[in-house]
């Protein structure tokens, strides 16, 4: 019998082509885009997309793959997947949450102190050789702060849980009040960004979030507030963002996602108020191996007619899980 073939529509991690490679199958790298001619002559074999978290797999794509059964995503967010189209056809999606809690935890502190502590402008200041000559401007202290999540899935309870050990106050907002959380939920995002000195966006991408922060929600947020995004660039609407930087609107922002990846604004090139990093919410050796062993153990269990480990909720509750 031959190998299942696999589309990857992403440069994918080593970590997942390796263990795509050791499971046996037959991996067409991003064929669609690399070469057209040769796509449509396969395109009939392939039962499997390989795709990235920030990955598209669009309607486009589903329809002309006829004996797709499984889209396996290598991350938590799917809102690049046409889920809808998936789910019309009865293609099971898996991704991989909760292994990557700690390191996407992790990072929004980190920038949360990047960006409130001016760790970036400090170093630089140290390697131009300034210190020599010139001190650092005082700078904010994050200890004892207001934390507002927008969002309070797994990864934003991690954010949370990190905060208190800072003895940060911490509210949310999120779509559902979470009954077993001590802490003030908010309804509306700018309110919650009045109350808050780091707002926090932890919240799924996708068509329900788009520009949910907006020019009105930073202003709430006002000059002495922080935005850190370690979600999708599509949360915030980036041009308002720049904006509201450029004039002090906002005190700084802590970016790992942006809205058109991996443009970044030219603007937001020289703030030494921002504080930009590469999408690497999830970009260590120990996390993005879990994750990888995740996508292709979701990925094997349904070309083997078995349940995933992971599937996306929305595949679960069809599956009746
Ligand atoms: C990575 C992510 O960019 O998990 C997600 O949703 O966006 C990130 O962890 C990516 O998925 C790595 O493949």
């Amino acid at each position: 019998m031959n190998a299942p073939c696999v589309l990857t529509v992403a440069s994918l991690s080593p970590y997942y082509l390796e263990g795509l490679q050791a499971m046996g199958v037959e991996v067409l790298d991003r064929l669609h885009e690399r070469d057209p001619e040769a796509f449509a002559r396969q395109a009939h074999r392939i039962r499997a997309v390989a795709a990235a978290g920030d990955s598209l797999v669009p309607a486009a794509l589903i329809a002309q793959l006829p004996a797709l059964e499984v889209i396996s995503v290598m991350g938590v967010g799917y809102d690049g997947v046409d889920l809808p189209a998936a789910l019309e056809r009865g293609v099971c999606v898996g991704h991989t949450p909760g292994v990557l809690n700690d390191d996407v935890a992790d990072l929004a502190l980190a920038l949360m102190l990047a960006v409130s502590r001016g760790i970036v402008g400090a170093d630089a200041h140290v390697r131009a050789g300034r210190w020599h000559t010139a001190g650092r401007p005082l700078q904010r202290k994050m200890s004892g702060a207001r934390l507002g999540l927008v969002g309070m899935g797994r990864i934003g309870r991690a954010i949370a849980q990190r905060a208190l050990a800072f003895g940060m106050q911490v509210a949310y907002t999120s779509r559902q009040q979470k009954v077993d959380l001590p802490w003030a939920f908010y309804a509306d995002v700018a309110e919650l960004a009045a109350w808050s000195d780091f707002l926090v966006l932890i919240t799924p991408g996708g068509a329900g979030t788009r520009h949910l922060v907006d020019a009105r929600v930073l202003a709430a947020l006002g000059p002495k507030g922080y935005l850190i995004n370690v979600a999708r660039g599509s949360v915030v609407d980036e041009a308002a963002l720049v904006q509201a930087l450029a004039n002090g609107t906002i005190a700084g922002a802590g970016l790992d996602v942006f809205e058109r990846e991996p443009a970044v604004p030219e603007a937001l090139w020289s703030m030494e108020q921002a504080v930009l990093t590469p999408h690497i919410g999830s970009a260590t050796h120990e996390t993005r191996q879990a994750m990888a062993a995740l996508a292709c153990d979701n990925l094997r269990a349904r070309l083997a007619g078995q349940a995933m480990p992971t599937p996306v909720p929305e595949c679960a509750q069809r599956a009746g899980r």
